[in-house]
């Protein structure tokens, strides 16, 4: 990927935390905001349908307790069909009460018809990663073909990045890091990443340029105040993934 298609600054699981992370509302409201690029979390139902949550179990993001249904507190051990129902936004305010659980499908058609830009952290559940990375992308090179610019994948996981380049090797992906280990460009590299994505304290001149003359783009997560910005941008980094949609102009 020579050319950069995505816009610099990408509003943290759709509104940060104004809004139930992860839902069709945090995305409407980060784009009152005016943004225009979304990072969300997608893992797999038991049926194998993507579907927007951060953590593997269902307690802190849903009503799940209060449900009959789920046994189990996984999120991947449920078909699509229970974790549609389930409440997604009352665990936030009163106000976004009834708000659902979207799957990959809902928050694509959502980007694509309003233009927007997607990055999808695939956040698997654990045992299943490389399958995750598998059917995250064959979904995805779906739902976005012939699309002008395609969603960056992105994950912790080599091996949902693993499966991810082994099913559609053309989606753009990015490595993410919360330490800087040895080979970390070895293995954005390997993994055949246009980005690494990383803990926004990692950045210096060094390694940003190392990335860049790796022909790697530089990223960082989850920058909510301005003196960190500001350090992002003097060292030529090019995207950062913020809570604060209400703090950071997009344009800016
Ligand atoms: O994708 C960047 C960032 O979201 C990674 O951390 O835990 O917020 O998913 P987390
Ligand atoms: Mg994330």
């Amino acid at each position: 990927m020579t050319d950069w298609p995505y816009p610099r600054w990408i509003a943290h699981r759709g509104a940060g935390k104004l809004a139930p992370e992860n839902t069709l509302a945090a995305f409407r409201l980060g784009a009152s905001h005016g943004y225009r690029m979304f990072e969300c979390d997608v893992k797999l139902s038991s049926d194998g349908v993507p579907f927007l949550m951060h953590d593997s179990t269902l307690a802190r993001t849903t009503n799940s307790r209060q449900q009959p249904g789920p046994a189990s507190d996984i999120g991947g051990e449920h078909p699509w069909g229970v974790l549609a129902q389930l409440d997604a936004g009352s665990w936030h305010s009163r106000a976004f009460a009834g708000e659902p659980l979207p799957s990959l499908e809902n928050i694509a058609r959502h980007c694509l018809r309003n233009g927007y830009f997607l990055n999808i952290e695939i956040k698997p559940t654990p045992g299943v990663e490389h399958h995750t990375g598998e059917v995250v992308a064959r979904q995805a090179a779906r739902l976005w073909q012939g699309a002008p610019t395609p969603p960056l994948l992105s994950s912790f996981s080599e091996d949902a990045l693993r499966g991810a380049q082994a099913m559609e090797p053309a989606l753009p992906r990015g490595l993410l890091l919360d330490t800087l280990r040895p080979a970390w460009l070895a293995s954005a590299l390997d993994l055949g990443c246009v980005a690494v994505v990383c803990n926004y304290a990692l950045w210096d001149h060094s390694t940003v340029t190392q990335a860049h003359d790796a022909g790697l783009r530089a990223l960082s997560y989850t920058v909510n105040d301005e003196w960190a910005a500001q350090r992002l941008l003097a060292l030529g980094t090019d995207g950062i993934i913020t809570d604060r949609v209400d703090l950071f102009a997009p344009q800016a």
